[in-house]
Formats: C-alpha cells, sequence, structure tokens
C-alpha cells in the first residue's frame, strides 16, 4: 500500500462524489435513509484524516440538482439530515479549525437549511484548518449558467468588457471562485461517470473510482489513495519534463 505524501507531492484540493449510500442500506434489508446517516457518519472521519494526508481543501458532493428527482420521502429525508448534520457538528467543526462552505443554487432549499449554512459559513470564517466544501443542490452544467448569467449582467451594465471574458474571468462568477481546482476526484461505489460535479473545475483534475460503497469508505483507504496520487505524474496537456 503507497503512503501518504507528506512532501507536497499529495494533492492539496480533493473532491469526492459520495455514492453507495442506497446500495449499502439495502444490502441491509434497510431503508436508504438508513444509507445515507451511516454515510453523513463517514464525513467527520475523512475531514479528520485530512491534515495526516496534507489535503487542505475537501468538496464532498451532498445533494445534486438532479437528486430532486428522488422520492419526497428521501428528499426531504435528505435536508433534515443535512439540518441536523450541520446542528449536531458545527462545534466540533469549529474546535477543529475546519472552514465550512457551501456551494450550489440555495434558491430551492428550505429557509431553515439556508439559515443554518449561512450560520456555520459565518461561524467558521476565521478558521484556517482544513477547507470543507459542502455542495448541496449542485450541479456543474447549473453553476456555469449561473455564473454565464451574472457574467452577462455584468457585461450588460457595462462592468465587463466582452473581449475580457476568459479562462481567467469566467471562473470569478463559480460558486467555487474562492478554491483551487481539485487536483484528485474520488468515486465511491463502483460507478465511473462524473455526474456534472465540478465539470469546469476538474478539467485537469486526476481520478480515482473506487468499488467501496460510501457508508464503508475509510480514512485508511482515503490515505492510500492520497498516496497513489503522488506516484502519478500530471502533465496538463505537456509532455515529460
Ligand atoms: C449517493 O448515494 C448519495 C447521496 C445522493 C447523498 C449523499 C449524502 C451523504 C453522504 C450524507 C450526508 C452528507 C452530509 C454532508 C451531511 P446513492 O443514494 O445514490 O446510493 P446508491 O447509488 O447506492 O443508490
Amino acid at each position: 500500500m503507497p503512503k501518504p505524501i507528506r512532501d507536497g507531492k499529495g494533492p492539496r484540493h480533493v473532491a469526492i462524489i459520495m455514492d453507495g449510500n442506497g446500495r449499502w442500506a439495502t444490502q441491509r434489508g434497510r431503508p436508504r435513509l438508513f444509507g445515507h446517516h451511516a454515510g453523513a457518519k463517514r464525513v467527520r472521519e475523512i475531514v479528520e484524516a485530512c491534515p495526516d494526508v496534507g489535503v487542505k481543501y475537501l468538496t464532498i458532493f451532498a445533494f445534486s440538482t438532479e437528486n430532486w428527482k428522488r422520492t419526497q420521502t428521501e428528499v426531504a429525508g435528505l435536508m433534515s439530515l443535512f439540518r441536523r448534520y450541520i446542528q449536531k457538528e458545527a462545534r466540533a467543526l469549529f474546535a477543529e479549525n475546519v472552514r465550512v462552505r457551501f456551494i450550489g443554487d440555495r434558491v430551492k432549499l428550505d429557509k431553515k437549511l439556508i439559515t443554518l449554512m449561512d450560520e456555520l459559513e459565518v461561524m467558521t470564517a476565521g478558521c484556517t484548518g482544513v477547507n470543507l466544501t459542502i455542495a448541496i443542490n449542485y450541479g456543474g452544467r447549473d453553476e456555469v449558467a449561473r455564473a454565464t448569467q451574472r457574467l452577462a449582467q455584468d457585461v450588460a451594465a457595462g462592468r465587463l468588457c466582452p473581449d475580457d471574458v476568459n479562462e481567467e474571468t469566467l471562473p470569478k462568477y463559480l460558486d467555487t471562485c474562492v478554491l483551487p481546482d481539485p487536483d484528485l476526484v474520488i468515486r465511491t461505489s463502483g460507478e465511473a461517470r462524473i455526474s456534472n460535479f465540478l465539470l469546469w473545475q476538474s478539467a485537469y483534475a486526476e481520478y480515482e473510482f473506487v468499488d467501496t460503497l460510501w457508508p464503508d469508505f475509510s480514512a485508511a483507504e482515503f490515505s492510500s489513495l492520497i498516496g497513489s496520487y503522488g506516484l502519478r505524474e500530471r502533465r496538463y496537456g505537456g509532455v515529460k519534463a
């Protein structure tokens, strides 16, 4: 098993598609929400592992713009889980110096959840440890469309010249404008697709698709994947130096 990289070769920003909660629950004859609750418990372990393996930014996909298609029971259960997670974990995250941010379109979220999200962002704004970004009602295409709308408004108002729209200016309008691009994207549960996650930002990310279902994903496996990343050669479209 490769050792975690500690000499700056490891990924600074890891993004995770936490997949497999439903199957994990079904395998145990339990409702899907049981799997989501088990999945939520895993988040703490992975956040706590980040400083040990040199990961400064962790971005996790909690609810996509497409997840509204699930049953009303599952959607309501997930929203309630997010509210409870924030209420339960806020103190621990703050105590562990974790800066929490949320990305995604808040418009469709309930007011109580939005308030909790805002409060947690404010509470942890001065934290200087791991940057945890939680994507709720997030979709990469939706994010680019919303960004383009704001960009177009700036052009229409004369604040931005069309000639200045380029690869540097457009990302300033994305939800992730203060974050570096992910170096490594991990997806659990054996599915090999990106499902509309961080489309713009992951253009040159490395990918790891692992069979483990999210509720079984451990700090040891996370650390092992970080170690494997250190063995990869990233060329960004260039050639070997
Ligand atoms: C995908 O698994 C998982 C989700 C849509 C929800 C992710 C949520 C959590 C991990 C828990 C809550 C997170 C936080 C931050 C509190 P799936 O349901 O699609 O699994 P399946 O493919 O096996 O059906």
